[in-house]
């Protein structure tokens, strides 16, 4: 019960020109203290759309959310004042980002955008913010930090900026770190430091955080837990383990299918690329049957007609899939 974070029925919509459409579509979940969980799913499935309902950062319009409640130690977010979610975001729940132009300040030395949560949050003097900024630089790895002050972000590789994102987030030591694909830009190398730095981050701090990436790899390196996201749902949560040893849900067997084996120990088990055939519905006008059915090689006909519940399987793994109540349908013909 006493989570970190805990999102109960978590609903965002957005005014189209086509009417409104749900990007997320009754989304609960929670965060346990020092957890990491993944948050998977394609692309468009509703994944930023959830972390930045988290932090109140969802436009409106043309957004809306309505959700039952959106704790977070204790507190129900969305009846927080803007000014006290605001002080939340930073300090005690930070973010990354895919891609840390669009969060860096180009006219702004790095040395003073490390500082600056420092002056903003927490008051601290500018000497004082520089000093701490130093050594966050010199913890993710910025060679000479103290010459690197003075830079801007533009002189930076694309690895040293989402560096420089991750000592921004940490300056406040954040309970919670949201990372929305923090590596996908990144080359492979690059990427395995990077994500290493967040696993030592997390481990020495003690901090949860929720690790959103469409990339399975990633996920099995990092996470405790796993939600698969699939049109604004979650269809399938799991520990880490449970998801890749035995994945219940037809679209996570169809991901993990076309993930490219990874790891010897995971591979055994999976085969070559087999594209899940289809593509992901548009979410406006769906109200009834499994929103997966039309893409599901196991589909039968209650799928298209009455919506399943995300519900246990087996050992706290959960599942939103009909052949949980009728397992003789699940037929392999591979
Ligand atoms: N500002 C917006 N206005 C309209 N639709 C949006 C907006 N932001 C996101 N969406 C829609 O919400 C859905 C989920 O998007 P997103 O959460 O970004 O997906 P993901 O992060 O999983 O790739 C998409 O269909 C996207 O087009
Ligand atoms: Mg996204």
């Amino acid at each position: 019960m006493n989570h970190l974070l805990e999102v109960d029925n978590l609903h965002v919509q957005f005014d189209t020109p086509q009417g409104p459409a749900s990007a997320v579509d009754g989304a609960s979940f929670h965060i346990s203290h020092g957890e990491t969980l993944g948050l998977v799913g394609e692309s468009g499935c509703g994944k930023t759309v959830t972390s930045l309902s988290i932090l109140g950062l969802i436009p409106s319009p043309p957004g809306y959310i309505k959700a039952d409640r959106i704790l977070f130690k204790g507190r129900n977010l969305l009846n927080l004042s803007s000014e006290d979610v605001r002080k939340i975001r930073g300090r005690e729940i930070a973010m990354i980002f895919q891609e840390p132009m669009t969060s860096l300040n180009p006219v702004l030395p790095i040395g003073r955008q490390v500082a600056e949560p420092l002056i903003a949050h927490k008051g601290i003097s500018k000497a004082k913010a520089f000093k701490e900024a130093i050594k966050w630089l010199d913890y993710v790895k910025i060679p000479e930090a103290r010459k690197r002050l003075y830079d801007y972000p533009h002189q930076l590789s694309g690895g040293m900026r989402q560096r420089i994102m991750i000592a921004m987030a940490m300056v406040c030591h954040p309970q919670l770190l949201i990372a929305d694909e923090p590596t996908t830009a990144l080359d492979v190398t690059i990427q395995a430091q990077i994500l290493s730095l967040i696993a030592g981050l997390k481990e020495e701090l003690n901090m949860s955080v929720l690790l959103i990436t469409h990339d399975l790899g990633v996920v099995a390196q990092m996470a405790d837990r796993v939600l698969v996201m699939y049109a604004g749902e979650i269809v399938e949560e799991a520990d880490v383990m449970s998801l890749y040893d035995r994945p219940f849900h037809p679209y996570t067997e169809g991901l993990l299918r076309s993930m490219p084996i990874l790891d010897k120990q995971i591979g055994d088990k999976l085969h070559r690329l087999t594209e899940i055939s289809g593509i992901a519905p548009c979410t406006t006008g769906l109200t009834q049957g499994c929103k997966f059915a039309d893409r599901c090689p196991f589909a039968f006909p209650l799928c298209s007609e009455k919506r399943p519940e995300l519900l246990e399987v087996k050992d706290g793994q959960r599942a939103r899939c009909w052949l949980r109540d009728y397992p003789e349908k699940r037929r392999h013909h591979d």
